[in-house]
């Protein structure tokens, strides 16, 4: 197989970096391909831990291309900052490209993050506070400015001309002050000079190396379950992460997708507010935190902890064409005694063995769970997945049952050799 999409299959979080950094080792090409700075996946390398929010993970490798697709929102800034960290850190000999046609997150933008957080008060989304969302909300009312702009002074004048009025008045709505022409122009002039030859029309390079045979890895961001089409709206990101959205977040022919490779870990998080069946609030969930070091990677907020929820995992195979699953963080199931997992749910008394569509509907929701008992042993330096005890093979099996969906990885610990292989896939 000669591309491969990786996609959060839970609500983000699931341990994507990990896979990623994996199979980044094998690409020619490493596509990010929506979202932008909200993301964070911590990746080892050479011994050192480095925390990329933007960067694509073939960056360590001087022959990989990494590419920032047109579906991402990025914040020039954070994006210099993060490539001067990698810099500073020996990370010097890399290549990246960036699509004239993606968003610049605007630091107005960011205003606006908070200050729409604070109007919504107790109904908040909990976002990462990057400016996502009004960024996003920019490019859908065409008001957005698109890196391809910083290539020409006098279209960015013009640009900056048309949009801030409107921008302006949003953020004086909120009262916020407003921004200055010539200091947001001098500003984005400073990140024209220094990603200027990096600005291209990557969906031209990216058919290119398909077309040409080489190594493609999509590397997701976010999770399934917060797409903003598909997700637990209004509670998700202003993006889709699905596999089925990269080839317009590409610019690719959609035949193109053909390997997804899901990740889900096995049980759930999620940060930020919004449904979620199977979550727990008692000791267990305290004890599934510390093991799995559940903090935010970008806010460092504790996540909040849940069963396996199944009928999630059939939902996001049904909406993006999982072709296999990679299991991740099986170890910290180690420390439970008995393991649930959410197979449907009951709503108004009657069972269902999908994801409603609306807010009120899924939080109604309560989990119907078939029970396993744990391993109880540490299994975090096992290598193969024969060598596993029983229990974890038939949790393993039951999971792959109620899915439908081969699970071809297994990770029994953070490091790139706590992991089970079970399928070459790319
Ligand atoms: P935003 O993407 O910052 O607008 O946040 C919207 C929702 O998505 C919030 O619940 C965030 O916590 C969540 N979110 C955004 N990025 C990530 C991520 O990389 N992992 C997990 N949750 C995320």
């Amino acid at each position: 197989m000669l591309r491969l999409a990786i996609e959060g299959s839970q609500w983000g979080d699931e341990g994507k970096g990990k896979i990623t950094d994996y199979f980044a080792q094998k690409a020619d090409v490493v596509v990010r391909s929506q979202g932008g700075n909200n993301a964070g996946h911590t990746i080892v390398y050479d011994g050192k831990k480095f925390a990329l929010r933007l960067v694509p993970s073939g960056i360590f490798s001087a022959d990989t291309i990494n590419v920032l697709a047109n579906g991402l929102v990025i914040n020039p800034k954070a994006l210099f900052e993060e490539l001067r960290g990698l810099e500073e850190r020996g990370i010097n000999n890399y290549q990246l490209f960036i699509s004239n046609r993606a968003q610049i997150l605007m630091p107005y933008h960011i205003d606006l993050d908070g200050a729409i957080e604070s109007k919504l008060g107790s109904s908040k989304i909990g976002t990462t506070k990057k400016g996502i969302g009004p960024c996003y909300t920019d490019k859908a009312a065409r008001h957005g400015i698109r890196m391809g702009d910083l290539l020409c002074a006098q279209t960015l004048r013009k640009r900056l001309k048309e949009v801030l009025p409107i921008k302006n008045s949003e953020l004086e709505s909120y009262d916020l002050p407003a921004y200055d022409i010539e200091t947001l122009y001098q500003y984005l002039l400073k990140y024209a000079e220094i990603f200027k030859d990096r600005i291209v029309d990557t969906s031209e390079l990216i058919s290119r190396s398909i077309n040409s045979g080489k190594k493609v890895l999509f590397e997701g961001a976010q999770g399934a379950m917060l797409c903003i089409d598909h997700g637990t709206f209004p509670y998700v990101t202003s993006s889709s992460p699905l596999a089925s959205a990269i080839p317009v977040n590409c610019g690719i022919a959609p035949k193109f997708i053909d390997n997804v490779l899901g990740i889900a870990k096995a049980y759930t998080t999620r940060v930020g507010e919004g449904p979620f069946p199977s979550e727990l609030f008692d000791a267990t969930a305290d004890n599934i935190r510390e093991m799995g070091h559940e903090y935010g990677t970008v806010t460092k907020r504790p996540r909040r902890i849940g069963w396996l929820d199944t009928v999630v995992l059939k939902y996001v195979k049904q909406i993006s064409g999982v072709d296999n699953f990679a299991f991740m963080l099986v170890d910290v199931l180690s420390s439970v005694d008995t393991i649930k997992i959410c197979t449907a749910y009951m709503l108004d008394g009657k069972r269902i063995d999908t994801v409603p569509s609306t807010l009120d509907e899924y939080q109604r929701c309560k989990p119907i769970y078939e029970s396993m008992p744990s391993w109880n042993e540490d299994i975090s330096n096992i290598s193969k997945f024969d060598l596993l005890p029983e229990n974890t093979r038939k949790y393993i099996k039951r999971v792959e049952e109620l899915t439908d969906t081969p699970i071809a990885i297994v990770s029994v610990g953070p490091d790139r050799n706590q992991t089970i292989i079970r399928k070459e896939i790319f």
